[in-house]
């Protein structure tokens, strides 16, 4: 299994500044991923139980936190995708988090963070993530997901 935990404000996604995130919703977004991998199997996961993607969003700091131990943890992880939203730029909690588990973490955003304002460019969970993906638009969860399964 691979879970994939978007955080703060992706739950608006399809209205919220379209210009900058599309006009897919959260839901548009997990839907055309489960397609994507529909057949793709969890290879060498005794534990595989036919879900191959798990989702999840959360706004809330806590949740985020309480799901990487959750999922970071599970017999037969692959790993986790992550876009923390805002909290890439400050949470040192989620970075703790993703530090303490034993699989991958990839981290997506949307957007390009480096193109955007200063206070974007600074990621304090990316240096404990095996890799960033930024500003490939809903391709940038494909792509992490991909690399989970190789
Ligand atoms: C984001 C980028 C963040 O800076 C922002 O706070 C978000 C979305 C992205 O996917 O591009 O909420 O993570």
């Amino acid at each position: 299994m691979i879970t994939i935990i978007n955080g703060p404000n992706l739950n608006l996604l399809g209205t919220r500044e379209p210009d900058i995130y599309g006009h897919d919703t959260l839901d548009d977004i997990n839907a055309w991923l489960t397609k994507r991998f529909e057949g793709a199997r969890s290879f060498g996961d005794s534990a595989f139980d036919g879900v191959l993607l798990e989702f999840f969003q959360s706004n809330c700091e806590g949740e985020i936190i309480d799901k990487l131990q959750e999922a970071g943890f599970k017999p037969g992880m692959r790993g986790i995708v992550i876009n923390p939203g805002a909290y890439a730029h400050y949470s040192i909690a989620i970075r703790d988090a993703i530090a303490a588990l034993p699989v991958p973490v990839i981290e997506v955003h949307l957007s390009n963070i480096h193109s955007r304002e200063d206070f974007r460019h600074r990621s304090v969970t990316a240096p404990v993530c095996r890799g960033i993906i930024s500003g490939l638009g809903k391709e940038g969860y494909a792509l992490a997901i991909e690399s989970l399964l190789k």
